[in-house]
């Protein structure tokens, strides 16, 4: 792990404070939709855990070491059981069919190979299970898209990963998922850039 993982762990719960207020419907939308045995992939330091029911069987993937003992601290004042299985979305170490949700918030935008993460999902969702996404996307404005780009190395650069410009709705719209159902909207944070993004459901 290098010191820029170390570093993202250390400063995401203060950065994201700054919009967390308004990402808060969207973890409802998410995770608080969520029953049975469920998967997050890219569990972060755990921003999710307040938002899902009581009875599910919560089980996270995450990578970054310093992420997650942030997220275990979380879960332990929390009063909250969660599996955290150190390992990435790409190759998701369980077997096809085994839970009934998986969610992402906010993960998409940064993993190596997004069509993979996905379509792993895919696999690991029960039939008329539930993928539940929000995440921030490319836009569909030409102008808006161009700008994107154009600021994305940088932007990668300071956020240690993150891309301004993926068609995560497009990637997930070709997983083979049975129906995908999503809105999507802008979340501007005073920035010169506007951040489009999508909250939904796959039905796999
Ligand atoms: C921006 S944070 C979001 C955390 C949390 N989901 C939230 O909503 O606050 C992205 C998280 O994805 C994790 N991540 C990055 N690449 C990943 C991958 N390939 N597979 C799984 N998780 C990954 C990062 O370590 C980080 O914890």
């Amino acid at each position: 792990m290098s010191l820029s993982d170390r570093l993202f762990a250390a400063f995401y719960d203060v950065l994201n404070s700054v919009v967390e207020g308004r990402v808060e419907p969207y973890r409802r939308e998410t995770a608080g939709k969520t029953w049975g045995d469920v998967l997050e992939i890219g569990g972060g330091t755990g921003a999710n855990l307040p938002y899902y029911p009581p009875d599910v069987r919560l089980t996270m993937v995450e990578p970054n070491p310093h992420m997650t003992k942030r997220l275990n601290r979380r879960a332990k004042k929390l009063g909250r059981a969660v599996e955290v299985v150190p390992d990435v979305g790409e190759k998701l170490p369980f077997d096809d069919a085994s839970f009934d949700c998986v969610v992402t918030t906010l993960v998409l935008c940064m993993v190596d190979d997004l069509d993979r993460v996905v379509s792993e999902a895919r696999r690991v969702i029960r039939p008329g299970g539930s993928f539940l996404f929000y995440e921030h996307v490319v836009s569909s404005n030409g102008a808006m898209r161009r700008w994107q780009r154009l600021l994305n190395p940088a932007w990668r650069f300071a956020t240690t990963g993150c891309n301004l410009d993926r068609d995560i709705a497009g990637a997930i719209r070709a997983a083979g998922f049975r129906r995908v159902e999503l809105t999507s909207f802008d979340l501007s944070v005073g920035l010169p850039v506007t951040i489009p993004n999508i909250v939904g459901a796959a039905e796999a």
